[in-house]
């Protein structure tokens, strides 16, 4: 078999890396190891900055995200009994974000992709990539009928995600890693219940951090920190409410509850593994890097990987031209890093650190009165949530 682009993985990176190779006329082939109704299922993430949801409409993609999509243009922050609301639109030169689901977003790139026929491989197994130093790369894998394929490429996309086998085939030796972890996780529940809210709630209490988002008009988003090695079976569904309302109490305010859906525990961590190329593999989104999602980045930062690394394949591939696909690592890391310092600011002032004393609670109560009180802070939040530095949706065919 022969292919332009071998792509492992479709989640939000490999799928869409797909469709916009296909507008720029690169063909690929992408495979997974779940199925496809694994893959729309997954409850992920929520919040599309505004050049993210550009470059899906930009695509093709924007139907049901412009009917489905609720556009919010700022979010509240909650903390010592007030909330307050920073001003997205007010402060960050009228942009707002876009609130649908990556699970949405996902069932929207599948559907384009199956009706251009392309080639999506879903409960593969033995997935393997060799010979990445040649300009020949190879993928191999084996189909749901136990048939093994092998694909020969011009470069392949590690779009697999923090678990993938795509960075561990990039000798060691070659690769910083930057890693933290954080001593909490996220308790996040899906309910059959309207919002509370007109927008995304972030609450700090001294019990724990909690965030109030939404699905739709009839469907919440909740969370709560817990301890990293929670057990799910400790919380049942009164649990989960009784504490999600004791964090969010305000007088006047109540949190509506309702039938809880799904609920999952979400590891927080930090993670940039750099350079985001070696040969002819390249790798986007969660396979190179990984944030805490207090700042709603990692769908955004997948979104972004893949609109830099379509142009750049399309160059190389189409046109013969390399610049673009040897900048394609720092152009990545420039926004990556911005995304992973905004995302661990929010995480820790927000969050509530197990053993901190009451020094570091008012410094967090400092950070949070500041960034609600003074313009500047708040238009470095707003301009950070909405996205930074902006991202130009550019589909449509490679220069020639
Ligand atoms: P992924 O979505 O992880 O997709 C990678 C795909 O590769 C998967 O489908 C996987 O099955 C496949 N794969 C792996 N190994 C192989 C292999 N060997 N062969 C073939 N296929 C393979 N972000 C937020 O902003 N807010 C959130 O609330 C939030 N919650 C999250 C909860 C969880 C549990 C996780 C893991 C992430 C969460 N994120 C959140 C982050 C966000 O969802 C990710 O940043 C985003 O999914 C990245 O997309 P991706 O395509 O790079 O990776
Ligand atoms: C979500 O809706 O799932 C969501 C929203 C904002 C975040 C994280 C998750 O910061």
């Amino acid at each position: 078999m022969r292919t332009q682009v071998g792509i492992v993985g479709a989640g939000p990176a490999g799928l869409l890396l797909s469709h916009l190779l296909a507008l720029r006329g690169v063909d690929s082939i992408v495979v997974e190891t779940r199925s496809r109704a694994y893959c729309e299922a997954r409850q992920r993430a929520g919040v599309l900055e505004a050049g993210s949801a550009a470059v899906l409409r930009a695509a093709g993609l924007g139907g049901r995200l412009d009917r489905e999509g609720l556009e919010h243009g700022g979010i509240y922050l909650q903390f010592a009994g007030q909330r307050r609301r920073i001003d997205f639109r007010g402060l960050a030169g009228g942009a707002a974000v876009t609130v649908y689901a990556q699970t949405e977003v996902v069932k929207d790139l599948i559907a384009a992709r199956l009706a251009a026929h392309a080639a999506i491989e879903f409960e593969v197994s033995d997935t393997e990539v060799a010979d990445l130093d040649t300009d020949r790369p190879v993928l191999r894998y084996t189909d749901r009928g136990g048939v093994r394929h092998e694909a020969r490429c011009d470069v392949i996309a590690g779009c697999d995600g923090f678990h993938g086998i795509c960075r561990a085939a990039i000798p060691d030796r070659l690769l910083t890693v930057y890693e933290t972890s954080y001593p909490y996780a996220w308790l996040g529940i899906l309910a059959g219940v309207p919002p509370s809210t007109d927008e995304l709630i972030y609450c700090h209490h001294a019990d724990g951090f909690a965030l109030h988002s939404m699905r739709g008009p009839q469907i919440s988003r909740l969370y709560l920190q817990v301890v990293p090695d929670e057990d799910i079976a400790d919380w049942p569904d009164e649990r989960i409410w009784a504490e999600l309302s004791k964090r969010f109490a305000l007088p006047g305010w109540e949190l509506k509850e309702g039938p809880v859906l799904d609920k999952g525990i979400t590891p927080m961590r930090s993670f940039v593994s750099a350079p985001m190329r070696y040969g002819r593999l390249f790798l986007a989104g969660d396979a190179a890097h990984i944030v805490p999602p207090t700042g709603a980045k990692g769908l955004n930062l997948a979104i972004a990987d893949v609109a830099v690394l379509a142009g750049a394949l399309a160059s190389m591939l189409k046109g013969g031209r390399t610049e673009l696909a040897r900048a394609y690592s720092d152009t990545c890391l420039n926004r990556v890093w911005r995304a992973t310092h905004f995302s661990w600011w929010m995480t820790t002032m927000l969050h509530s650190t197990p053993g901190a004393g009451p020094m570091e609670r008012q410094l967090q109560l400092s950070a949070l009165r500041y960034v609600t009180t003074s313009r500047a802070a708040a238009t470095t939040l707003a301009e950070n949530y909405v996205g930074y530095p902006p991202l130009q949706a550019a589909a449509g065919p490679a220069p020639s």
